[in-house]
C-alpha cells in the first residue's frame, strides 16, 4: 500500500484503503481501480492523496479495529452532529452515540489482538469526523489496554467521540485558518472544551465521565492545558486517555495547515510528553495499542534493507513481520522474502520510508539514502 498524491494519481491504479465522503458514507471501496472521472471528482472534493494498490503488498490483511459499518455508522452520525452546528443537541441523539459506540467497543471486545492502523486521509471537510471517530477507537483500545470495565468504556467512548462537539461554535474560518492563530482566535478555539460541554448537557444518558473527557481534554499531566489549568489526579482517567489520543491523530493526519506525521515520529511526540504533558501509566498502554508501523506501509531496516510490513506481534510493536522488497546490494527483488523482526534480534527499524521515496524507488528499483531532494544514490538494479 502506498499514498499516493492526488495528482500523480493515475486511471486504473486500485485503492487499497477506503475513501470516505463529507457526509461519512464511502466514496470508494478497497480494490475498486479508479478512473479519470473519479480522480478529478476526488481531486474537487479536495483529497491531498489516496492510498493505492502497489501490487507488492497487496495481499496484506489490514486488519480494521472496528467493522466498515460501524465505522460508517460512526462517522455519519457525527458528521451530522457537527454540521448543524446546534448550541443544543435533541435529547434523542444521546441513544443514537450509545448504540454506535456499544457497537465500537464489541468490535474491539471481539479481536483481542486488534491494534490502530494508519488514519484515513483527510480533507478538511471530513477532518472534524473522521478525527473524532479516529480518537474514539484510540482512546477504547488504551481503555481496554488499562483493564476499564465496559460501562466505563463507553462513559469514555462517549466522551472521546464527542470531545470537540464545542468546535461548532468557533468560527469556520478560524478553524480552517492554514496559519498561525492570532491570540485572540486562540482564545476562541479555547472556549471549545466549555461550549461543548453545555452542548451535550441535553443528551439523555450522557455521563459524568464522558462530559469531563469533552472539558477536559486540553487538560494536561503538568498543568499547562486548558481551560482549568487541572494537573495530575485532578483530571479524570478519560480525560488523560482522550488527550493522547487527540494528539496522536491530529499529528498524524493531514491539515490545512501542515501535512501528516508518519505514526513513528506521532508515538516520538507522545513519549517525548510522557510524565509532563501526558500520563505515563496512559502512555505505556496506548503504545501497546497503535502500529507504530502499519500493516501495508513500508520501512528501512538498519541493515538498509526496505520492507512491507504484513503485521505486528501484539505487544511488539517494534518488532514487525517484514517483507523485504529491496536490499542494498541487488536493488529490487525479484522474489521479495520475509524477516521476522522478532525473532531476528540484530535487525531493527531505522525508520518508515516517506511515501515519495517508496514511488522512486518503486518506479526506478533504486534505493535512495533519507529521501531528500538530493538524494543519495546506494545501488540499483542495473549496478
Ligand atoms: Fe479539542
Amino acid at each position: 500500500m502506498r499514498r499516493v498524491p492526488i495528482s500523480k494519481v493515475k486511471q486504473g491504479m486500485k485503492v487499497a484503503k477506503c475513501i470516505y465522503s463529507a457526509n461519512g458514507s464511502i466514496l470508494i471501496r478497497p480494490g475498486v481501480g479508479v478512473s479519470s472521472v473519479m480522480v478529478k471528482r476526488l481531486k474537487q472534493l479536495g483529497f491531498p492523496a489516496i492510498y493505492v494498490d502497489d501490487g507488492l503488498l497487496s495481499d496484506i490483511e489490514i486488519d480494521e479495529v472496528i467493522t466498515e459499518q460501524t465505522r460508517v455508522m460512526a462517522n455519519t452520525l457525527v458528521h451530522q452532529v457537527m454540521s448543524s452546528r446546534a448550541n443544543k443537541l435533541p435529547d434523542k441523539k444521546g441513544e443514537e452515540f450509545k448504540d454506535v459506540i456499544t457497537k465500537m467497543i464489541e468490535d474491539i471486545m471481539d479481536n483481542p489482538f486488534s491494534m490502530a492502523q494508519l488514519s484515513d486521509i483527510n480533507t478538511i471537510d471530513n477532518y472534524t469526523f473522521n478525527h473524532s471517530v479516529n480518537v474514539c477507537i484510540l482512546s477504547l483500545l488504551t481503555g481496554k489496554e488499562l483493564g476499564l470495565r465496559r460501562d466505563q468504556l463507553m462513559e469514555l467512548g462517549m466522551g472521546a467521540m464527542l470531545h470537540d462537539v464545542g468546535k461548532v461554535v468557533v468560527p469556520i474560518h478560524i478553524l480552517n485558518k492554514p496559519g498561525r492563530l492570532t491570540e485572540q482566535e486562540f482564545q476562541e478555539v479555547q472556549k471549545h472544551p466549555r461550549d461543548g460541554c453545555s452542548i451535550i448537557s441535553s443528551l439523555k444518558g450522557i455521563g459524568d465521565g464522558a462530559s469531563q473527557v469533552v472539558l477536559e481534554h486540553h487538560e494536561r499531566y503538568d498543568g499547562s492545558g486548558y481551560p482549568n489549568g487541572y494537573s495530575e489526579d485532578k483530571i479524570s482517567i478519560y480525560s488523560k486517555i482522550a488527550a493522547v489520543a487527540d494528539v496522536f491523530d491530529a499529528v498524524t493526519s493531514d491539515r490545512v495547515y501542515r501535512k501528516s506525521m508518519q505514526p513513528d515520529k506521532g508515538l516520538g511526540i507522545i513519549m517525548n510528553g510522557a510524565g509532563s504533558q501526558f500520563d505515563f501509566k496512559v502512555i505505556q498502554c496506548f503504545y501497546k495499542r497503535v502500529a507504530v508501523y502499519p500493516s501495508g506501509s513500508y520501512i528501512r531496516l538498519s541493515n538498509g534493507e526496505i520492507a512491507g510490513v504484513v503485521e505486528t506481534p501484539t505487544g511488539l510493536p517494534l518488532n514487525p513481520t517484514v517483507r523485504v522488497i529491496s536490499t542494498t546490494e541487488e536493488g529490487m527483488l525479484k522474489q521479495p522474502f520475509e524477516r521476522r523482526l522478532a525473532e531476528e534480534l540484530t535487525i531493527t527499524v531505522k525508520e518508515l520510508v516517506p511515501d515519495h521515496e517508496v514511488e522512486k524507488l518503486i518506479a526506478t528499483g533504486k534505493i535512495y539514502k533519507n529521501g531528500s531532494s538530493q538524494m543519495e544514490k546506494l545501488t540499483n538494479n542495473n549496478g
